[in-house]
């Protein structure tokens, strides 16, 4: 049987090579950030790289500054050795694994500091979040110079922030933004889905029903601070333990959703189930 194996590049000056060796046979390249503990939702996105560049490149790398002290950043789930089979498992071209000394060395002491986008929703409760997650994903942009890179719908603040970025700093590359991959009961497919009780996982699908109705609503002309509150004591009522935020916002600026405009606006909630933060978000 023929053995499935992906190239696992730990260095920049190797990445560099393999990228030139990609670029001299005129082959057109995407990349697909991550954070690994790789899922399904993880595995669509390389899928997707495949169809729309020659070759795929994975980066995987936790990245220590976007994650708060207080936050998941040591339980965060590493899987490398699983991570790697199932992307050879689904023809990634390469796996880019950088030490984390090698991203910030001793001297590091460059940040980006997002507006527009970036602000509230998530940086209400996570200030140090888009900072940290703009810098790293501009390293990775310099260090693979993808055509393309592609970031999944689920984190829409996120995929919105990085579009900006690209935009503001003339970056040449394309983002793409990719559907959320859902359990069969509609949960968004994610790593830390990991950190679930069996209790926990039977009340998380909630959130996606309570902001498909929160759209609905929306679509339909509803008040926007109602909606809001509805959907916060819905997520109560149904066993979450905290909510961060419900809101209804523009898609594209994700400024305030003006209904009788016309232009496409996105329900998007961060929520507790005990120690587990989920977010998610469905269209309008
Ligand atoms: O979405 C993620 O997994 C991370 O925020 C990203 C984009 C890989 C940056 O570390």
């Amino acid at each position: 049987m023929k053995s499935i194996s992906v190239r696992a590049v730990r260095t920049l000056k190797v990445l560099r090579r393999e990228i030139a060796l990609i670029r001299s046979r005129g082959e057109s390249l995407a990349l697909v950030p991550t954070m690994g503990a790789l899922h399904e939702g993880h595995l669509a996105l390389v899928k997707l790289a495949k169809k729309k560049a020659d070759r795929a490149v994975v980066s995987i790398f936790v990245n220590p500054t976007q994650f708060a002290p207080d936050e998941d950043f040591s339980r965060y789930p590493r899987r490398e050795a699983d991570d790697i089979a199932k992307l050879a498992a689904v023809a990634a071209d390469l796996v880019w694994l950088p030490h984390p000394a090698e991203m910030y060395p001793a001297n590091f002491a460059t940040r980006i500091a997002p507006e527009g986008a970036a602000q509230d929703l998530e940086t209400e409760f996570r200030p140090h979040f888009f900072g940290g997650v703009t810098t790293v994903v501009a390293k990775l942009f310099n260090q693979v110079t993808p055509d393309l890179a592609i970031f999944g719908e689920k984190d829409f603040q996120q995929l919105t922030v990085i579009k900006q970025l690209v935009r503001d700093l003339d970056m040449p590359l394309k983002i793409v933004g990719a559907p959320t991959t859902r359990a069969r009961d509609g949960l968004a497919l994610s790593s830390r889905n990991a950190y679930l009780s069996d209790a926990e996982r039977q009340i998380a699908p909630a959130l996606i029903q309570i902001l498909r109705d929160a759209a609905d609503r929306a679509r339909r002309g509803g008040n926007v601070h109602q909606i809001r509150a509805d959907a916060t004591l819905g997520l109560l009522q149904a066993g979450f333990t905290k909510v961060d935020y419900v809101d209804v916002r523009d898609a594209d600026t994700l400024g305030p959703y003006q209904s009788k405009s016309r232009r496409k606006g996105r329900a998007l909630a961060a929520a507790w189930l005990g120690k587990t933060r989920l977010i998610d978000n469905v269209g309008v």
